[in-house]
């Protein structure tokens, strides 16, 4: 596996590669989730790429950019293991320098559920994806659906501003007792780890309520609304794969989504319906 800091290093790298390139896009503190991203590239592609890179424009300024986990040994031998080509590890310099254009999310979209509690933060995910599908190129991307507001803007971005890269979705996946993996799930004390539970519990209790014929959106928030008592809620909304609202569950065309804030970690998890 070679390791690389530069943009420009990786680019010319990158550049007599005749092959299909998978990318994987990451800020470290690598989890099966990530692990899962990676097998999947390596399944589909003849040259895998993963970059880590500790994105300060995502970060709002009280957020939690100084104590992320960063475990850089560590994801360097997962990598390795997992068969990783490429890994780029790039400074924050190299990357922004004192750039001024951004890529501004959009108006509503890129402004509700985690876009209204973490007003700005898309538009530091699509700066910097942006950015790293522009250095590296790729034939496919891998995102997790975990992330699914960022999921759909990503594909909206590469859609509207006709870019060459497929753009890989990968559910999501979660520990034995259910809880989404997550590099912030280390922040949790058991007993929140514990009381997480209820986000996976909801999830899956909206699924069998629709399994059983219950369509309408308010009855089902209000049944998680139940079990995630006494979490503190950032929101559950229930809408179609565009991220508009609906009054009724259409399948093949909903994501239910949870944000929860349990003590200063932020949890996010959804089902795709
Ligand atoms: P990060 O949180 O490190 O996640 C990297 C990728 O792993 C994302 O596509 C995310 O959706 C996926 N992922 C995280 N947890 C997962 C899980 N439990 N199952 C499946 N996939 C999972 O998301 C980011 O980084 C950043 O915003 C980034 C896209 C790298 C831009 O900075």
């Amino acid at each position: 596996m070679k390791i690389i800091s530069t943009p420009l290093e990786l680019k010319d790298e990158l550049k007599h590669i005749n092959k299909s390139i998978g990318f994987i896009p990451t800020m470290g503190a690598l989890h099966e989730g990530h692990l899962e991203l990676i097998k999947n590239a390596r399944k589909g592609n003849d040259i895998v790429v993963v970059s880590i890179f500790v994105n300060p424009t995502q970060f709002l300024q009280d957020e939690d950019l100084d104590r992320y986990p960063r475990r850089d040994e560590a994801d360097k031998k997962i990598c390795e293991l997992a068969g990783v080509d490429i890994l780029f590890f790039p400074s924050s310099s190299d990357i922004y320098g004192d750039d001024e254009i951004k890529i501004e999310a959009p108006n509503v979209r890129g402004y509700i559920l985690e876009g209204a509690t973490r007003p700005g933060h898309f538009s530091g995910v699509l700066t910097i994806v942006m950015k790293l599908l522009n250095i590296v190129n790729p034939t496919r991307a891998y995102f997790g659906k975990k992330d699914a507001q960022q999921l759909h803007l990503i594909s909206l971005m590469v859609q509207q501003y006709f870019m060459s890269v497929e753009i890989v979705p990968i559910d999501t996946i979660r520990d034995s007792d259910g809880l989404a993996q997550s590099s912030r799930n280390i922040y949790l004390s058991a007993q929140e780890r514990q009381e997480a539970l209820k986000i996976p519990s909801s999830l899956y209790e909206a699924a069998k309520m629709v399994s059983s014929g219950t369509i309408d959106v308010k009855k089902i928030r209000s049944k998680m609304l139940d079990i995630l008592n006494p979490l503190e809620i950032s929101y559950v909304e229930i809408l179609n794969h565009n991220f508009e609202i609906i009054q009724e569950v259409e399948m093949k065309n909903t994501i239910i989504l949870v944000e929860v804030i349990s003590g200063e970690t932020r949890l996010l998890d959804n089902i795709w319906l």
